[in-house]
């Protein structure tokens, strides 16, 4: 049998961005960042025998909960075994926190293996001070402070934990190479070893990577490729609740989303984040709507604000959309000016989504629509009253996806009625809401009384 030759393939990488080229190039095309681009250099994956796809064993699925639901459904249902999970966020933004409570969770839940955090951050005392503050003083928790990656699997391989865990990859060093900690190549081989780790003993790894403030060297967007999961820990350090978004998953959907609050001892999890996202919904307000976002398996209620106003400038009227993709609330406005007829050349267009959260679905097109409609006539939408829909170019309102768990999410947060698209309204058979199926933005506007 012929085998391939394994060639080591050089290959360069953007640290900032993770742009891929060939060659070498002093500035990255992609991000423009000048002297990013670094050498990676890895074996071929070419050598082995190949296998008929019936005959690879299955892996066995079961999952390793933390019993921190908001964590195991942002992980798809919990870590997977050898798999590696990299936690990203800003400095302070709670990973350290989050981290030793699941641990905790783990290590009490299935006994008698430990589960092994390693800090390269902080001493046994600060953790243990932590540990204190959460509650979370199991004693199948083990804690380590490494500077060197290699100390710390060496540890690992002696103890086997369940779980690996390491806060965080800019912090620890491999000894073999060259340059400080949190350097690019650093953090590279760091991260490689504890995945490769990982992987070979079949632990789930668990990493901790800061967001640096360029939003990229040394930071998460080099380990992406690295790792099986990124989960993002993102939220306003002003405000109490934290969202943990799965960026990139292989075991799970990327839509899905686990909500925190941060209180004095420690995260809590946020059950029910569609009341907490319409907590502060100003009531007969105008520039106001609801709509129904799925995200991953969960429906999740939000506000949509909008503040029309008369430009201050003639001619080069404003257009800022925030949780919602300003190209879509551009569209949105075109349909709105042909099909009903307004003027908004001449009007500045903020569009929010409240409480940071964020519209990315095409379902949430009639709820901009109306926000934005509602402020420009200063007319309030009903605030019992839930929009859902995507809007196409003729003004057509086109079904979305999952609309009884939409209504179903509604209605248990007290909304009476719901503007909906007809091809969804045909179809759903005992509503929870008073439906108000339209096939075009005008009869929603309409049903709206806008
Ligand atoms: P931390 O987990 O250390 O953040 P990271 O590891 O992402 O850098 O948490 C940082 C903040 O969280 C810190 O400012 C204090 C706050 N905090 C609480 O409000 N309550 C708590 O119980 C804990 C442990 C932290
Ligand atoms: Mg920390």
């Amino acid at each position: 049998m012929v085998k391939p030759a394994r060639v080591p393939r050089s290959e360069h990488a953007c640290a900032k961005c993770g742009y891929r080229t060939a060659r070498w190039l002093g500035r990255c095309p992609e991000c423009g960042a000048w002297a990013s681009i670094v050498e990676e250099v890895r074996g071929s994956a070419g050598g082995a025998d190949a296998v008929a796809i019936d005959r690879v064993p299955l892996e066995c699925g079961a999952r390793l909960r933390t019993g921190i639901g908001e964590l195991d459904r942002a992980l798809g249902g919990g870590f997977v075994r050898g798999a590696a999970v990299l936690l990203a966020g800003d400095p302070g933004i709670g990973k350290s926190t989050l981290l030793l409570s699941a641990l905790d969770r783990v290590a009490r839940s299935a006994p008698p293996r430990p589960v092994l955090y390693v800090s390269g951050e902080e001493s046994l005392a600060q953790i243990r001070m932590r540990g204190e503050r959460l509650g979370a003083l199991a004693p199948g928790l083990l804690l380590r402070a490494d500077t060197s990656v290699a100390d710390a699997l060496e540890a690992a391989d002696r103890i086997r934990p369940q779980v690996l865990a390491v806060d965080s990859v800019q912090t620890l060093k491999a000894p073999q190479l060259e340059g400080v900690p949190g350097s690019v190549s650093q953090v590279r081989e760091v991260a490689a070893r504890l995945v490769e780790w990982g992987k070979r003993t079949g632990t789930p790894a668990l990493l901790v990577g800061h967001v640096t403030k360029e939003g990229g060297i040394a930071g998460p967007r080099l380990l992406e490729h690295l790792v099986d999961t990124v989960l993002y820990f993102e939220g306003d350090r002003s405000h109490a609740y934290r969202v943990l978004r799965a960026h990139k998953n292989r075991f799970g959907s990327t839509n899905e989303i686990g909500v925190f609050e941060m209180k004095g001892n420690g995260l809590e999890e946020v059950r029910n984040p569609s009341a907490l996202f319409l907590a502060e919904r100003p009531r007969g307000a105008s520039g106001s709507a609801v709509a129904a976002a799925m995200t991953g398996t969960r429906p999740l209620l939000v506000e949509v604000q909008a503040l029309v106003s008369k430009s201050a400038y003639g001619g080069s009227a404003r257009r800022t959309a925030i949780g919602a993709d300003a190209s879509r609330v551009a569209l949105l406005t075109a349909v709105l000016e042909k099909k009903q007829g307004l003027a908004l050349c001449d009007h500045d267009i903020y569009v929010n989504v409240a409480g940071g959260a964020s519209l990315d679905e095409p379902g949430g097109d009639l709820a901009i629509a109306t926000a934005i409609l509602s402020s420009f006539r200063d007319t309030p939408v009903d605030p019992s009253t839930l929009v859902v829909g995507e809007i196409g170019l003729s003004g057509e309102v086109r079904a979305v996806a999952q609309i009884e768990q939409r209504l179903a999410e509604a209605a248990q947060l007290g909304f009476e009625k719901c503007v909906l698209p007809e091809g969804n309204a045909r179809r759903v058979k005992a509503a929870p809401l008073d439906l108000r199926p339209v096939g075009t933005v005008t009869a929603a506007m309409e049903a709206l009384m806008l």
